[in-house]
C-alpha cells in the first residue's frame, strides 16, 4: 500500500524486513523503512506518528525513540528472539506490546553453535587460511592439531530453546552433557542425561562450553579472565548468544597465552565492531552474527513479525508477546 489515509496504520521497519513479512504488512499498512545504515536520530524522525516499530538486534528501542513515536504506538516487534536492545520497562509504562520471534530460528542457531564448535576444535579457519595463502607445503603430522569431540564433556550455559537443541545435536558424540540453569530441567536430565552444575564446575570440567543465555545485567561479562583461567588448556568456548556475555580482551589474552584451546564467536559486544585483540588472536573463529541466517529461519522470523504486528494493530494479543 503506497498511499495512506488517516485510518491506515503506519509501520516503521527500523532497518530491513524480508518480503515474507514485509509484503504482508504492506498489504494493509503504510511502511516506512530506515534501511541498514539508519542512525538513532533518523530513526526518531521516521518514528513520528507510527503505530508499530519493527526492531532487530542492532536497534536500540529506548525512551527517546518511544517518545518520538508518540502515544499511538501500539507494538514493538523484534525481528529476532533476543530483545536486549528494547527497554521493556519503558514499553510497559506506555502500554506498548513487545514481541519476538522464538522457535523458528532455534535449529539454525543451534546448528551454527555446532559448526563453530567443530571449526574451533579443528582450527579450521587457520588451516584454510594457510592453504589459501600458499603456506601449505604438504601433509604435516604436527600441524593444526585439534580436539576430539567424541567422548567430550559439553557444558551448555542456558538450557532454553537453543541451548537444549544444541545439547540434542551434540548428544550422540558427547561423553557427558553438563548444563547451567536457574531452574532444573528434568526433561533434559531424563532425555539427554544432562547434569545440572554451577558455572564454576561447568567451566572446570567441560571440553566445550557453549553460551545460550540472553544478555542482561546478570549475564554481562559472565565469562571474564577468572572464568577463562578455570577452563582447561584444550577447552573451547563458543558464543552464539550475545557478545556482552564475554570479556573480549580477556578471551584474546587467554587464547594468546594458550590457557584455553580455541573459541568460536558469532556475536560481539559492540557489533559490527569486532575487538581488535580478537581479530589478532590465534585459534579463534569469528563470524558476523549469522546464527539465524538460513532461508527457512529468516523467512519464519519475518513472518512472525508480521503476525505480531498485525495482531497488535487489530487489538488482539500478539502471539509472541514478551512484554
Ligand atoms: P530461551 O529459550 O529464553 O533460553 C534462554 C535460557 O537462558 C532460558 O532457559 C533461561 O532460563 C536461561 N537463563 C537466563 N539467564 C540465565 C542465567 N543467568 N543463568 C543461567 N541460565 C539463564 O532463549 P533462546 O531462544 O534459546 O535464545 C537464547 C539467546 O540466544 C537469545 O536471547 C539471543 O540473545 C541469542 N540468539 C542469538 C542468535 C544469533 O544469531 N547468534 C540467534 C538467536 C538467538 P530460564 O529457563 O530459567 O528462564
Ligand atoms: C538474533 O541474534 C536473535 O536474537 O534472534
Amino acid at each position: 500500500m503506497s498511499a495512506s489515509d488517516a485510518s491506515t496504520p503506519i509501520v516503521l521497519v527500523a532497518r530491513k524486513l524480508l518480503p515474507a513479512g514485509l509484503d504482508r504488512l504492506a498489504a494493509s499498512c503504510e511502511i516506512r523503512e530506515g534501511g541498514l545504515d539508519v542512525g538513532p536520530e533518523r530513526l526518531r524522525e521516521l518514528a513520528r506518528g507510527v503505530d508499530a516499530i519493527v526492531a532487530d538486534p542492532t536497534v536500540t528501542v529506548d525512551e527517546a525513540l518511544l517518545e518520538a513515536a508518540g502515544p499511538q504506538l501500539r507494538v514493538v516487534a523484534n525481528f529476532a528472539v533476543g530483545y536486549d536492545g528494547i527497554d521493556l520497562e519503558a514499553c510497559r509504562r506506555r502500554g506498548i506490546a513487545v514481541t519476538n520471534t522464538p522457535d523458528v530460528l532455534t535449529n539454525a542457531t543451534a546448528e551454527l553453535a555446532l559448526a563453530l564448535t567443530l571449526a574451533a576444535a579443528r582450527h579450521m579457519n587457520e588451516a584454510e587460511s594457510d592453504l589459501r595463502a600458499g603456506r601449505w607445503t604438504g601433509w604435516d603430522p604436527s600441524a593444526h592439531l585439534g580436539l576430539d569431540l567424541s567422548g567430550a564433556t559439553f557444558a551448555v550455559v542456558g538450557l532454553g530453546r537453543i541451548g537444549r537443541r544444541f545439547a540434542e545435536l551434540v548428544r550422540p558424540a558427547a561423553g557427558q552433557i553438563l548444563y547451567v540453569a536457574r531452574q532444573p530441567k528434568p526433561d533434559a536430565e531424563r532425555d539427554l542425561g544432562a547434569v545440572r552444575v554451577g558455572l564454576a564446575e561447568a567451566l572446570e570440567r567441560a571440553d566445550v562450553v557453549s553460551l545460550h543465555v540472553p544478555a542482561s545485567e546478570e549475564t554481562a561479562h559472565l565469562i571474564g579472565s577468572a572464568e577463562l583461567a578455570s577452563m582447561g588448556r584444550s577447552a573451547i568456548l563458543v558464543n552464539t548468544a550475545r557478545g556482552s556475555l564475554v570479556d573480549a580482551a580477556a578471551l584474546a589474552e587467554a587464547l594468546r597465552e594458550g590457557s584455553i584451546g580455541a573459541a568460536g564467536l558469532d556475536v560481539h559486544e559492540h557489533e559490527p565492531h569486532v575487538a581488535e585483540e580478537l581479530l589478532a588472536a590465534p585459534r579463534c573463529v569469528l563470524l558476523p552474527h549469522i546464527g539465524s541466517a538460513t532461508v527457512r529461519s529468516r523467512e519464519g522470523m519475518a513472518s512472525l513479525v508480521a503476525d505480531n504486528v498485525l495482531a497488535a494493530l487489530r487489538g488482539a494479543d500478539p502471539p509472541n508477546r514478551v512484554a
